[in-house]
């Protein structure tokens, strides 16, 4: 059977930082020591650029891989912080890194990365040799500052890799779903701020990745203890531990980055998994479950078999 794998990696984080303690000493009613506890967030990036970040990220995983824009079939974009309403912010994208094929940005929120990664793999299947999946936004423009009850949680960033074409299939499993009924919960309006209903999208966010994850692994026929890495959104590390209790997968085995990173919505999975890869917590041969939700409500998991082979 053939397939796709991963051949490249990156990701980028704007370089100013804003610590929890700098949020307090700005004026907002709150701590690090109620921010880390409840979230487990204790700083985040902040001042990126959609596409300059999307580039950089972009350009590490070309690298990576060992190609360059020419031999790119397709860059697809996942945000919902784009620079310009019109063109696709994967329009400045493809013309930084000279893609030579097509490019088109794709909207699902925080699951965005994910669900660009399982339509790029279908792509692959369809005659594209590669893509270039680049998860990236820049969440620090729509934070209302003086609301303590979102303005702590997120942050700018972007993460990418390069899905190619190969003899085995490196994706075993996918799920996605989404509620559309659900998406008063969160929301931004054109020129509005991130308006947020934070205990609904805790429950609601729990309760469908254990789902979509299960959904995952019954489709590649794989199980919870066989599970090397999980790779989740981070957006609350107690939401994160939620969900690896309730699918029975220890601590020690999910990939927490947002302590330094909070929540940058399509571009936490590609960061983690970057992070990871680097600091070689994940091996090649590794059995990973990449698994994430967004406002819409949407959700995303994918079971991934790392076998980048560079
Ligand atoms: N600092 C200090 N106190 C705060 C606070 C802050 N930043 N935010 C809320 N509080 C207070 C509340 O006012 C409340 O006080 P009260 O008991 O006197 O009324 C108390 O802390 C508990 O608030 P609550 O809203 O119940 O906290 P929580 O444990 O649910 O945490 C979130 C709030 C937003 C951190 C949490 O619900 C969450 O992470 N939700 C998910 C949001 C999310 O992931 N969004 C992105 C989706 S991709």
């Amino acid at each position: 059977m053939s397939g796709s794998r991963i051949t490249g990696w990156g990701s980028n984080l704007p370089e100013k930082v804003l610590t929890n303690n700098d949020l307090a000493e700005g004026g907002l009613d709150t701590s690090d020591e109620w921010i880390f506890e409840r979230t487990g967030i204790r700083q985040r990036h902040v001042g990126g650029s959609t596409s300059q970040m999307s580039i950089h990220a972009g350009k590490q995983a070309l690298d990576m891989a060992g190609v360059t824009g020419d031999d790119i079939d397709l860059v697809i974009v996942a945000t919902s912080t784009p620079d310009q309403l019109m063109p696709g912010t994967s329009a400045t994208v493809h013309a930084e890194l000279g893609i030579r094929g097509g490019a088109c940005d794709m909207q699902a929120v925080c699951s965005g990365f994910t669900y660009a990664l399982m339509a790029a793999n279908g792509l692959i299947s369809t005659g594209l040799e590669r893509i270039l999946v680049i998860g990236a936004d820049t969440l620090s423009d729509y934070v209302d500052w003086e609301d303590r009850g979102s303005a702590i949680l997120f942050g700018d960033g972007a993460g990418a890799v390069v899905l190619e074409k190969h003899d085995n299939a490196t994706l075993l499993g996918f799920d996605l779903g989404a509620d559309g009924l659900h998406r008063h919960i969160g929301y931004t309006d054109h020129d509005g701020k991130i308006t947020m209903d934070g205990k609904e999208v805790f429950r609601t966010a729990v309760r469908a990745v254990t789902q979509s994850a299960k959904n995952a692994m019954a489709e590649a026929g794989v199980t919870a203890e066989e599970i090397d890495w999980f790779v989740p959104h981070q957006a609350n590390v107690r939401i994160i531990e939620s969900i690896a209790s309730r699918l029975g997968i220890p601590m020690d085995k999910a990939v927490v980055t947002i302590q330094d990173t909070a929540n940058n919505s399509a571009a936490t999975i590609p960061i983690a998994l970057d992070t990871a890869v680097r600091d070689a917590r994940i091996q090649p041969g590794d059995l990973l479950l990449l698994g994430g939700f967004g406002f819409g409500m949407t959700w995303a998991s994918a079971i991934m078999r790392w076998e980048p082979n560079v």
